[in-house]
């Protein structure tokens, strides 16, 4: 995120006037605009940078954990698969240290060391516990330069492993008994923890309460309009293929991939129909990887030119990753609304429809 918005982080410091969290490089108000966007560009360096809006949905919930953040509370974004979780974490670490890589990713062989510290074992044989021999990890580099640590997934580590997290984040401090000349070290000020953690994937473990009152809990909702999903698509989409025409971009693909997997998500359409629902999960996510794989394949295969045909296959991947039988579900939706009032007369969904029928 630091490199990709480097242009926007450097004009929004230049800029910023306002009081600034120890160890911080932009203000809450700053860090605000570099995630949401604003509409007036910023002048720097002989030029007018835009600050773009990346996280679209819930401005107070991006709000609450800059708040968070500022009080030095450690964060938790909860919620669904392909909600942002990631996203958002990786922007708010930009912004705050200009670090978004300093990582730890949650899973089942995550050990303490991988939490806390390793050792050089080289080093350790021939010189035994110095400094030297140490290797840190995300949490220690966190904690010696004041930046953030992001843990990924937390709750797909074992439930004693997450808990090697607790002492660090109520005192502060992380003891290296080895170490006999200095057997601990404290966090710089700048320090925090963001973590992400999914609600409904296989694989996650319970979280102990003692651990959970050191978080904030922050609950990521999936987009609830089509409007501000397609925003997201369109966006996202753009920005992984910037190299590519920008009539590939085009809102009527982009409304049909929106309002199909809102509807399959949610299990009812815009006109209020209600539809079974597929085991996949369906999130934006996915949505802007389908069209970013449509566009990719339109660019290289199809003169520039969207093929139906890909369009359909990307979304029939994603709705039947899960099970085979999800394919009925989807096809039976789209015959469903492709007779609705409001397509019926729609050319472009027709030829959608006619293509799914055909998968
Ligand atoms: N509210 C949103 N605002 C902007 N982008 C979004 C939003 N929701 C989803 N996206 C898109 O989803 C992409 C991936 O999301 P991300 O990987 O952060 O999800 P996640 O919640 O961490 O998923 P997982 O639980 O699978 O790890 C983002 O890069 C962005 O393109
Ligand atoms: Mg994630």
């Amino acid at each position: 995120m630091e490199d990709l918005y480097k242009d926007e982080l450097e004009a929004l410091a230049f800029h910023d006037k306002g009081e600034k969290p120890a160890g911080w490089r932009l203000s809450p108000k700053s860090l605000r605009t570099f995630i949401l966007g604003q509409k007036k560009p910023l002048e720097y360096e002989g030029r007018s940078i835009t600050i773009s809006q990346k996280f679209f949905g819930n401005d107070s919930l991006v709000e609450r954990c800059i708040v968070s953040l500022a009080s030095s509370r450690p964060l938790l974004l909860i919620g669904e698969p392909g909600t942002a979780k990631s996203f958002l974490s990786e922007l708010l670490s930009a912004g705050i240290c200009g670090n978004s890589r300093n990582t730890i990713q949650g899973s089942i062989g995550l050990t303490e060391d991988m939490i806390k510290y390793s050792w050089n074992y080289a080093l350790l044989i021939a010189k035994g516990p110095v400094p030297e021999a140490l290797v840190p990890s995300p949490l220690y580099t966190g904690m010696t330069e004041g930046i953030i640590t992001r843990f990924e997934e937390i709750t797909r580590a074992p439930l004693e492993i997450q808990d090697s997290l607790i002492s660090v984040l109520s005192d502060k401090i992380l003891s290296i008994p080895e170490l006999k000349d200095q057997p601990f070290i404290m966090a710089q000020r700048g320090f925090n923890i963001i973590a992400t953690a999914n609600t409904r994937d296989k694989g996650v473990n319970e979280m102990s309460s003692a651990l959970k009152r050191r978080f904030n809990f922050e609950t990521v909702q999936p987009i609830k309009t089509i409007d501000m999903e397609m925003s997201v698509i369109r966006s996202q989409a753009s920005k992984l293929c910037a190299d590519m025409k920008p009539e590939l971009f085009d809102d009527s693909f982009i409304s049909i991939l929106a309002s199909t997997f809102r509807d399959l998500r949610t299990g009812t359409s815009s006109g209020g129909g209600k539809f079974d629902r597929p085991d996949a999960v369906l999130s934006t996510a996915e949505a802007v990887q389908v069209y970013q794989q449509t566009v990719v394949d339109a660019h290289y295969y199809h003169d520039d030119e969207i093929s139906m045909k890909t369009f359909v296959n990307n979304i029939k991947s994603a709705v039947i990753k899960d099970k085979e039988e999800d394919l009925k579900t989807l096809k039976n939706y789209v015959k469903v609304i492709a007779k609705s009032e409001e397509k019926s007369n729609d050319e472009l969904y027709q030829e959608f429809a006619k293509q799914v029928a055909k998968c």
